[in-house]
């Protein structure tokens, strides 16, 4: 075996232990119901498919209800994304599965909290495994 390649291979090994994939973050601030950013803001109607282009991201179907966790404040010139979770009848199918979505994909439809908060993200909000 070559001396680069061994090399590659711990290389590979490190990254794997360490587990989780670092992900740029979309946004250092972002808007929630409260400073935990553990409650739902809002409900929102999904306008459009929309396929997770990475791990950050949940892919989202045409007339799927979604809850809202999150609204990140868009860097300038960057997209507008929303954290939250697909609604579904069969709870399980979903459950867990939060990620980011562009704001535009969807219709609020209820807001649920009026008095929302600005909290600064972590690499945690971007968490991928
Ligand atoms: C969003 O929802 C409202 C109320 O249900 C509706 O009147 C409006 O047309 C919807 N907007 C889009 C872009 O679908």
């Amino acid at each position: 075996m070559s001396f680069p390649l061994v090399i590659l291979l711990c290389v590979g090994l490190l990254e794997q232990t360490a587990g989780a994939v670092h992900m740029d973050k979309l946004a250092d601030n972002k808007i929630c119901g409260d400073a935990e950013c553990s409650y739902v803001v809002s409900m929102a109607t999904v306008l459009d498919d929309f396929i997770a282009p990475d791990c950050r991201f949940i892919n989202l179907r045409l007339g799927q209800k979604v809850y809202v966790y999150s609204k990140l404040i868009p860097e300038e010139g960057a997209g507008v994304f929303w954290s939250g979770s697909v609604y579904s009848e069969r709870y399980v199918d979903q459950m867990g599965i939060v990620g980011y979505f562009p704001a535009t994909m969807v219709n609020e439809t209820q807001k649920f909290i009026e008095n929302t908060v600005k909290v600064a993200t972590t690499n945690m909000d971007f968490y991928c495994d």
